[in-house]
């Protein structure tokens, strides 16, 4: 517990509040955690780390900053004990556990209880009765509920879909989601009081990367800024279509100078913005060598289009192009990228996001000159400043 306790502290920069180390020493991980867990490979892959075969390898990773994966759904992770100072640092942004008693919000929803290690600190930190958490996956659930009980917490653990909120509870003073979402589901921002705070891990199908904490405004509305941290498995829809696209034959082939390095290399601000300014799109590399020795593949993940691009082994500045389908995927993301480079090559943190009365999201970029730079949603709503 030390040693995770030096840890979090070294991850975080910052000395934990008293509040939160006690909370961290009353609630211990490995109640919380099946017997068998999937630890990173270190090959892009996972391991699994049983507690009969070997408990203290089992042991050691309980207490070590890092996610524990508990299980797969299609071969994806589909649920974790989420890495300590993660959560700690989320439960920091929504302000849970400050010391004076009257600012100390009453009322808490938790969404994804995943295995209930969350929870209970949230309850270690609040008290029972504050507390509040919904889980979709009915066997998880149950078993979280278990573990909170073990534990010695009892918040109110529910099973359904977070899509909705949980309405029985609400109004809440903060909604806290443990698994990342691409837009604020309206139930969120209705089920908050205003003032109250909202935070979420973010996904776009570009890029799976940071967290944004909205203030609740009135009408349902709310604003407020991305951070530069986490990275969460995405929110799971309940009865989601899963039917793949439709096949495209009508293609187009070109040439580019913009390396595809620069837009799907690991530059995490510049993917940031892409996966906001061309929603829908994913992209994946090859390096098969079977169309070339590495290709960019890029898929419209709701429709057929698709696109790829090619580096030949040689040039550094010209890669071939093909593009198939209505969306001219590679012309987005070059417009995209080109978008972010005019606006100065902001970083998460410069990003604004406001939800409207009807739930329409605007993103903008906040830079040195003010407000400018929508990224998404209606051109206009930013307000002040110039807009490019
Ligand atoms: C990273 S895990 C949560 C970790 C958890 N808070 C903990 O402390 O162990 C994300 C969880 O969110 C759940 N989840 C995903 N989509 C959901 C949805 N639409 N409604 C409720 N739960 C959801 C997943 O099943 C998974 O258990």
């Amino acid at each position: 517990m030390d040693q995770l306790l030096a840890d979090v502290t070294e991850l975080l920069g910052r000395q934990l509040p008293p509040e939160y180390e006690c909370a961290l020493r009353t609630v211990p991980r490995h109640l919380f955690l099946p017997s068998r867990l999937w630890l990173r490979d270190g090959e892009g892959g996972y391991r699994p780390c049983d507690r009969s075969t070997d408990p203290n390898e089992w042991l050691t990773a309980a207490y070590t900053d890092t996610p524990l994966v508990t299980q797969f759904t299609d071969g994806l992770p589909s649920s974790s004990a989420s890495m300590p100072s993660m959560v700690l640092r989320t439960l920091l942004l929504a302000g849970i556990g400050e010391a004076a008693d009257e600012v100390r919000p009453r009322r808490v929803l938790e969404l994804g209880t995943g295995t209930g290690f969350n929870a209970a600190l949230l309850c270690a930190l609040l008290g029972d009765g504050a507390v509040s958490t919904v889980e979709l996956d009915p066997l998880l659930a149950a078993q979280a509920a278990r573990n909170l009980q073990t534990a010695g917490f009892a918040p109110v653990a529910s099973c359904g879909d977070a899509a909705a909120g949980w309405q029985p509870r609400a109004p809440y003073e903060r909604v806290i989601a443990t698994f990342s979402v691409d837009r604020i589901p309206p139930a969120w921002v209705q089920q908050t009081v205003v003032g109250g705070r909202i935070v979420t891990p973010w996904t776009s199908s570009w890029c799976r990367y940071g967290t944004l904490a909205l203030t609740a405004g009135p009408d349902g509305t709310a604003h407020g800024r991305f951070h530069a941290f986490a990275s969460f498995m995405p929110m799971r829809r309940s009865g989601q279509d899963t039917a793949g696209p439709a096949a495209v034959s009508v293609r187009r082939k070109g040439v580019t100078s913009l390396s595809p390095w620069l837009v799907a290399g690991g530059d995490l601000d510049a993917e940031f913005h892409l996966g906001l300014a061309v929603p829908g799109a994913s992209f994946a590399w090859d390096t098969s060598g079977e169309h070339a020795p590495a290709r960019l593949h890029i898929a419209d993940d709701e429709g057929p289009s698709w696109a790829a691009v090619d580096y030949d082994g040689h040039s550094a500045d010209r890669f071939t192009v093909i593009q198939a389908g209505p969306r001219l995927l590679w012309d987005e993301i070059t417009a995209g990228y080109t978008h972010w480079e005019t606006l100065g090559r902001p970083r998460i943190g410069q990003y604004r996001l406001s939800v409207d009365t009807a739930g329409e999201h605007t993103v903008w970029v906040e830079t040195g000159r003010g407000r400018s730079g929508i990224v998404r949603g209606r051109q206009g709503e930013a307000g002040g400043g110039q807009q490019t």
